[in-house]
This record gives C-alpha cells, sequence and structure tokens, in this order.
C-alpha cells in the first residue's frame, strides 16, 4: 500500500520540481493564483529586459520586492514594500486569497498588498509586461484590476501615462527613495500641474516647489535651459490630445524604442533622464542643472542669470530689492518691489516691457487662445502684471507677483512683457532715442562710404558666390560654392542688372522655429514629397501660415535647385508668383519657406476631382496664370523660363488665386534670346 502510494508522490514532487525550474530558474512573465514565488526567484518580461523579484540594495540587509533592468541590477525601477522592509529571505510574492498581489514575510505575515479592494474573483494572475508594467488580470475577463504604472515609485517610464487635468490639479506621481540604499518615502516628490501649460514639478519636504520646468508648449518645456525641440524630439515627451473627460496624458517614448531609457527623481531631488549605452546609465537631462534652476532662488521681481557671474540676481528694470542692506549682503530671499505703482486706469496708463530669453512666471492663469487682446485684457485688469503670448499655449496672463524668473538660453521665440508705470518706461525710451539718433548718425556715415566704394569699384568687382541673407540683428552671408557662379556665367548672368546691391536679401529663419512650426516636421504636416524632400506645414509664433520645402539630405542635386529658387525668387515679385517668405541653413538642413497656399495645386482641382470649377474661377486662374508668364517673360527686369510649368506649380490661394512656383528649373536668358527649349506639361 505505502509503496504503491509514495510512487506518484515523487513523480509529481518531480513533476512540480520541473515546473518550477522551467516557471522561475528559466524564466516566465506571469504568477497564477496558487502558485507562490519564494526570495530567489523571478519573473522576466518576455523580451527578457525587466525582471521582477526579491533584492537588496548594495549595502543594505533588507529584502524589497521589485522590478529592475536585467542589464542593471541597481536599476530598480519599481518597490513593492518600500516602507515595510523584510529582514530575511523567507518572503514569498503571491496571489493572496482576495485576488490582490501579495508580499509575505518568513511569519506569513502580509507585508504589502496591491489592495484593490472587494475582489471577488478567486482566478487573477500577475504579468510582468514587456514596458516594465506589473499588471494584475482577472482571469476570467482579462481586466485589468491593478498595476504598477499607476502606483509608480521614483522612475517614469516610456509607456506610462501621467493624467494631466485641470479638475485633478496638481498631482505628485513620484517620490524619490530616502538614500540610495533606502527604497522607502524621501524627501522630495515630482509630479504635473496641470493649469496654464503643464509643468513638471519636484517638491521638497515641506512641500514647497524646488523645481519647475516651466510651461510645456507642445514641443518644448520653455524653462529648461538645454531643452531645443531637437531634443524634446529625441526625448520624445508628448501630451495627447484632450479625451472626452477633459484629461490629457502625459508621455514620453524616445525616438530609439529599442534604447533603454528611465526618468528618474533621485533621493537628492534631482530629476534625470538616463539612457542605457550597454555599459553605463548616459544622463541627458538633469534638473536643476545649477543654482538659478532652483525656484525663485532670487526672489518675486528678480532674475536669475548663470551666464553672468558677477552678480547672479538682479531686479527686473523698474524695481529695487525690498531689502537693500540684505540684498547686498548677497540674501536674496526678499525680492523686489516697484520702483513707482502702476496707475491702472487713473492716469496715462500704464505701459509694458518685453523681456526674452526666459523662463516665463510661475502661477498663469488658465491660457486663452486668441492672441489679439491680450495685451488689452491685462490693461483691463488692475491686478495683471504681466502677460505672454505663447504659440502653442495662448495668451497667459499673470495676476499677482512675478515668481521664478529666470535667465535661460532658450532661442526660441518665448517672451513676456511685464507691466510697468509708465514712467518707468518714458525714461528709458528717452536715453534710447537719443542712441538711436547716434547710430542712426553713424550708420548713415558708413552707408554713404560704402556706396561710394561701391560705385567705385564697381567694374572691377566679379560675381560673388554670396546670397545675402538679413538675420534680425545681423547681415549673414552665406557662402555656396564656387560653381555656383559658373551656373549663371554667360551673356546673361544672375546678377545681370546688378552689382552686390541687388543681390536677393532673404531673411533667414532659425531652425527650432522652423521646427516648432512645422511640430517637428511631423508627418502629419507633410503636405507632399518630391524628389527634393518634402513639403510641410508650419503655423510660425505670430500665427502666420507657412510651407517648408525640406530639402532632403541625400539629394545633392536638389541643391542647384535650392540655390537657383532662391536666387530668383528672392528677386521676383508678382501677384502670380509664390512668394519666398525666406529661407533656413543649419548645417545638413537646408530649407525654404513660403507663403502658405490653402488650395493646394491646381492638379487637385484639375485630377483628383477636389471638387468643380465653375467658369469665372477657371477664367481667373487661366488669366493669372498668362499675368504670371507675361511678367516672367516680359516684365521682369530679368528674362526667367520657367522650364517646368504644369498644373502641380500652380498653387492657389484661398480666393483661388493662382501662384506659379518652383523655379528649382528655370534659367534665365538674354534680351535677344527669345527662343528655347521650353515645354508646357498638359497631362
Ligand atoms: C474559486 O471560488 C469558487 C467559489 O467561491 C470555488 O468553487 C472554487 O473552487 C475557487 N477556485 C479556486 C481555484 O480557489
Ligand atoms: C486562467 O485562464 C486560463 C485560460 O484562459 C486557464 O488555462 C487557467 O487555468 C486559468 N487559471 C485559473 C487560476 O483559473
Ligand atoms: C531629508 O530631510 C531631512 C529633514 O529635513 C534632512 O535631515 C535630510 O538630510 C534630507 N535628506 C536628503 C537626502 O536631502
Ligand atoms: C471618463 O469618465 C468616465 C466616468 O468616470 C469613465 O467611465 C470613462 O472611462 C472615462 N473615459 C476615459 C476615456 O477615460
Ligand atoms: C538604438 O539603440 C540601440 C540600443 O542601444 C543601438 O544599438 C542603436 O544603434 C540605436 N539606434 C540609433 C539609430 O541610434
Ligand atoms: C561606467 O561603468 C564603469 C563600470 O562598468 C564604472 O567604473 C564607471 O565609473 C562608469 N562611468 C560613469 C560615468 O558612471
Ligand atoms: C547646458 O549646456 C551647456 C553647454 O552645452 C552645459 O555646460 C550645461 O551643463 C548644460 N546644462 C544642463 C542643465 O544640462
Ligand atoms: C534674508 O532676508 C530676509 C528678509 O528679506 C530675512 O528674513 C532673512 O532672515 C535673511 N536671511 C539671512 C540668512 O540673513
Ligand atoms: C506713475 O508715474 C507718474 C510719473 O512719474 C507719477 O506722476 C504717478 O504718480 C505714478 N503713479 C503712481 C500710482 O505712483
Ligand atoms: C482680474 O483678474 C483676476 C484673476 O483673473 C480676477 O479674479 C479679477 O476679477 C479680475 N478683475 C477685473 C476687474 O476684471
Amino acid at each position: 500500500m505505502e509503496t504503491k502510494n509514495k510512487t506518484p508522490f515523487f513523480v509529481s514532487s518531480l513533476i512540480f520540481l520541473l515546473c518550477c525550474l522551467a516557471r522561475f530558474c528559466y524564466g516566465t512573465d506571469i504568477i497564477r493564483q496558487g502558485k507562490t514565488m519564494k526570495d530567489g526567484d523571478k519573473l522576466v518580461s518576455s523580451d527578457g529586459v525587466f525582471e521582477l523579484g526579491f533584492f537588496s540594495p548594495e549595502n543594505s540587509r533588507f529584502r524589497y520586492v521589485g522590478i529592475w533592468y536585467k542589464v542593471d541590477m541597481e536599476a530598480v525601477v519599481w518597490v513593492a514594500n518600500r516602507d515595510k522592509p523584510m529582514v530575511n529571505t523567507n518572503g514569498v510574492l503571491r496571489i493572496g486569497i482576495d485576488g490582490n498581489l501579495v508580499v509575505l514575510d518568513g511569519n506569513r505575515n502580509l507585508v504589502w498588498s496591491s489592495g484593490v479592494p472587494g475582489i471577488l474573483s478567486n482566478t487573477s494572475s500577475a504579468r510582468l509586461q514587456k514596458n516594465g508594467n506589473l499588471e494584475l488580470l482577472n482571469n476570467d475577463t482579462s481586466e485589468v484590476i491593478w498595476d504598477s504604472f499607476h502606483h509608480p515609485t521614483d522612475t517614469f517610464l516610456p509607456g506610462m501615462k501621467l493624467p494631466v487635468s485641470l479638475s485633478m490639479g496638481e498631482v505628485r506621481f513620484f517620490r524619490s527613495w530616502r538614500s540610495a540604499i533606502d527604497p522607502s518615502y524621501g524627501n522630495y516628490s515630482a509630479g504635473i500641474i496641470p493649469n496654464g501649460g503643464p509643468q513638471i514639478v519636484i517638491w521638497d519636504q515641506s512641500g514647497r516647489r524646488r523645481w519647475r520646468s516651466g510651461q510645456w508648449n507642445e514641443v518644448i518645456f520653455t524653462g529648461v535651459s538645454n531643452m531645443s525641440n531637437t531634443a524634446s524630439f529625441l526625448y520624445g515627451f508628448k501630451l495627447s490630445e484632450t479625451d472626452e473627460n477633459g484629461t490629457r496624458y502625459f508621455m514620453y517614448k524616445p525616438s530609439n524604442s529599442s534604447a533603454l531609457s528611465r526618468f528618474h527623481i533621485g533621493y537628492d531631488g534631482t530629476e534625470r533622464l538616463l539612457r542605457w549605452d550597454g555599459k553605463n546609465w548616459t544622463v541627458l537631462l538633469s534638473q536643476p542643472g545649477n543654482k538659478c534652476d532652483l525656484y525663485n532662488h532670487c526672489g518675486n521681481y528678480a532674475t536669475c542669470d548663470n551666464f553672468v557671474s558677477s552678480s547672479t540676481c538682479n531686479c527686473l528694470e523698474g524695481f529695487r530689492p525690498k531689502f537693500e542692506d540684505q540684498w547686498s549682503k548677497g540674501n536674496w530671499s526678499g525680492g523686489c518691489e516697484r520702483r513707482t505703482e502702476l496707475e491702472c486706469q487713473r492716469g496715462k496708463p500704464d505701459g509694458f516691457k518685453r523681456m526674452k530669453c526666459m523662463k516665463l512666471p510661475d502661477f498663469s492663469n488658465i491660457p486663452v487662445k486668441s492672441r489679439d487682446d491680450c495685451r488689452q485684457s491685462c490693461l483691463g485688469n488692475c491686478s495683471c502684471t504681466a502677460y505672454a503670448y505663447v504659440y502653442g499655449i495662448g495668451c497667459m496672463i499673470w495676476v499677482g507677483d512675478l515668481v521664478d524668473v529666470q535667465h535661460i538660453d532658450q532661442s526660441g521665440p518665448i517672451q513676456f512683457f511685464y507691466r510697468l508705470n509708465h514712467s518707468d518706461l518714458d525714461d528709458k525710451k528717452k536715453i534710447s532715442n537719443g542712441v538711436i539718433v547716434i547710430i542712426s548718425l553713424v550708420g548713415a556715415c558708413f552707408l554713404v562710404a560704402f556706396l561710394w566704394l561701391l560705385w567705385r569699384y564697381k567694374k572691377k568687382l566679379k560675381v560673388s558666390s554670396m546670397v545675402c541673407c538679413k538675420d534680425k540683428d545681423a547681415v549673414v552671408f552665406i557662402e555656396f560654392s564656387t560653381e555656383f557662379s559658373a551656373d549663371f556665367s554667360g551673356p546673361s548672368d544672375i546678377l545681370i542688372d546688378g552689382n552686390q546691391v541687388n543681390r536677393p536679401e532673404l531673411p533667414i529663419f532659425n531652425f527650432s522655429i522652423v521646427a516648432a512650426a512645422t511640430n517637428n516636421f511631423c508627418e502629419e504636416n507633410k503636405l507632399g514629397q518630391g524628389g527634393f524632400g518634402a513639403v510641410y506645414k508650419g503655423e510660425l509664433p505670430g500665427g502666420q501660415e507657412i510651407a517648408v520645402k525640406r530639402l532632403s539630405r541625400q539629394s545633392g542635386q536638389g541643391l542647384e535647385e535650392f540655390k537657383n529658387e532662391i536666387i530668383l525668387l528672392a528677386k521676383l515679385q508678382h501677384r502670380n508668383l509664390v512668394r519666398l517668405l525666406g529661407c533656413c541653413i543649419q548645417g545638413e538642413e537646408k530649407m525654404l519657406i513660403y507663403e502658405y497656399m490653402p488650395n493646394k495645386s491646381l492638379n487637385n482641382f484639375l485630377f483628383a476631382k477636389q471638387a468643380v470649377l465653375d467658369w469665372r474661377t477657371r477664367v481667373g486662374i487661366i488669366e493669372g496664370i498668362a499675368r504670371g508668364l507675361l511678367y516672367l517673360h516680359r516684365d521682369s527686369r530679368l528674362r526667367i523660363i520657367h522650364r517646368d510649368l504644369k498644373a502641380s506649380n500652380i498653387l492657389l490661394d484661398a480666393e483661388m488665386n493662382p501662384k506659379i512656383s518652383d523655379f528649382g528649373m528655370a534659367r534665365i536668358f538674354g534680351g535677344n534670346q527669345n527662343e528655347a527649349n521650353t515645354w508646357i506639361y498638359v497631362t
């Protein structure tokens, strides 16, 4: 009897052992009801990136249940029993009798529970997902009852969604460890405040703000010094569209999704974005990065400037230190106060002073989209101290003190205007008027001298291979390769009736502005694709719509057309030619910026049958094209043959006026050279 019973027992224990080995030693990603995970066992996500199990931080004798990267056990991304460590290795992790995931110590006392109340199903299971999320599932309905992404500790992982909603207010999602070896609740928390453009904030142990990211403008956090559009794009920060409950979700998804990446609030109160480079974690972002990043370091109405070593804190113009003696000793905490009170609506209206390259102050109201009355709505409210219209956020208004203003190295177009008694502004104007007069006198002298020199040496000057582009502040010369001039040599040179003075002048656009305008050249903004590269729709900070032709980096042949187009279009102006607004050249990137044509090309109407055109419109279009051609062929100073005139190169503006575009193939001909190899496509 006994021997008969023993064999199946051994067999079943062997099977159990094998199962155990298969499950825990070689990795499974699921715990089912009735199975127990002991200290030493691990769950491994199916792609082998994350592991869940028992661990002790280095130099600590306590045991915790947590999730870490397989490549680096010390990079713990989540801890279950952070404030209730176990003292020995007898703990277990299992699905409890109520269906919750629980951690029990050696005496089978509850150490931690996922804590979902009232689970009736006794068939739940837990799975470690590929993104590092530990999910508790109802086996019957496959519903996720609880997951670790909704109960994070100190790490923000790609795939996590942080809700941003006005009704929820500020939410502190993350809490730092107490020290490097102690995962219990530390001094710092991090989260999101939703109003205005949402910001990331770090709070200290007393709940005071320690750092804030500055308002999110849909591309970057406006208060982070080194956060260029490109960097933001690489890091992949994103705020989702508003859902039906008025909630948006903040996420991040690195552009290289195969690289391990985490965002982490350290026990020292520093938030870091880290990426695994195969051996180590590279720090991509670290905030606060310097003392100016510390919240309101210089007090109210003062700017903190990390770039000027002499004096870090300065009162805004029109303000003076509130406690002069403390301020001079380097105790900035008192901040600054107005020199002259505001008039409000009593006398002459107050004025505004513009600040550029600034972190926008904290505590703006909830922005409105309209731009027009931003200044007026500030002026009309006596408690309004500043306003800003920020592209991507809207019209922001500050009432009360201006808090946490910082000079940052942000080349973007962000600026704000703060309110001053007009007398504080007028003084400045008198001085600057004087300066302007002097500068203009000196400038006029130089101009006369320059023109005279030019006139003298006119004949000697060769055709130069430069295009002069005018920036806001400076004139920039962009040197093209020397073949440039060869292209246009011959009887009718590009600068045929000109000399240096007639060189095309074009505004240069900053790459970051173009990137912001086109949402980082996002696929949704793409209008079309040609051999030269892609065309994107964009909107400048002022609200002007633009079309951006971006030369693909590989196409060497596109470069010729690029130059050609700049030279021709910058010189030509006619209502039936598309208008070139500027160019953008930075490193490999070469872009042309045009006015945006809402009705796209004639192609769409003729062949894609977007809509049937009535005869009046057709005649208008035909006449417009003819006028444009007449201008090119006869009326302009240059005689230009387009050489690629086709329906897709006729663009239509909002009023269906035709505009000829794409001068990449065009050539200039001499006065007597009326016949040439020119064709018109009638596809
Ligand atoms: C689950 O609960 C039902 C009813 O309460 C019971 O019949 C069943 O045996 C339980 N199953 C397990 C695996 O505990
Ligand atoms: C959970 O569901 C799977 C199939 O969906 C089944 O094989 C398994 O036995 C179930 N587990 C429990 C504990 O009910
Ligand atoms: C946390 O705060 C306490 C009390 O303010 C302080 O003693 C401790 O040094 C702080 N720890 C860290 C890591 O800053
Ligand atoms: C909106 O709220 C309702 C009620 O709280 C909820 O049932 C629904 O799932 C929510 N919708 C989304 C998209 O979160
Ligand atoms: C993406 O990351 C992986 C792993 O770190 C690396 O091997 C690969 O070169 C990266 N790709 C790019 C385009 O950077
Ligand atoms: C990189 O890792 C090595 C060991 O793998 C370590 O010695 C070194 O200090 C690490 N470097 C940094 C910058 O953390
Ligand atoms: C920003 O960039 C500058 C120069 O590239 C560097 O010195 C500085 O440490 C960076 N700041 C942060 C916060 O990363
Ligand atoms: C700094 O100045 C404030 C008043 O502006 C004062 O209350 C505080 O005690 C000063 N701190 C030190 C360290 O002197
Ligand atoms: C604003 O400045 C003017 C001119 O200096 C002055 O007369 C007026 O009193 C100031 N307003 C207030 C409220 O102080
Ligand atoms: C000024 O703005 C504040 C804050 O938005 C508001 O509470 C107050 O009513 C406004 N005052 C007037 C006169 O509109």
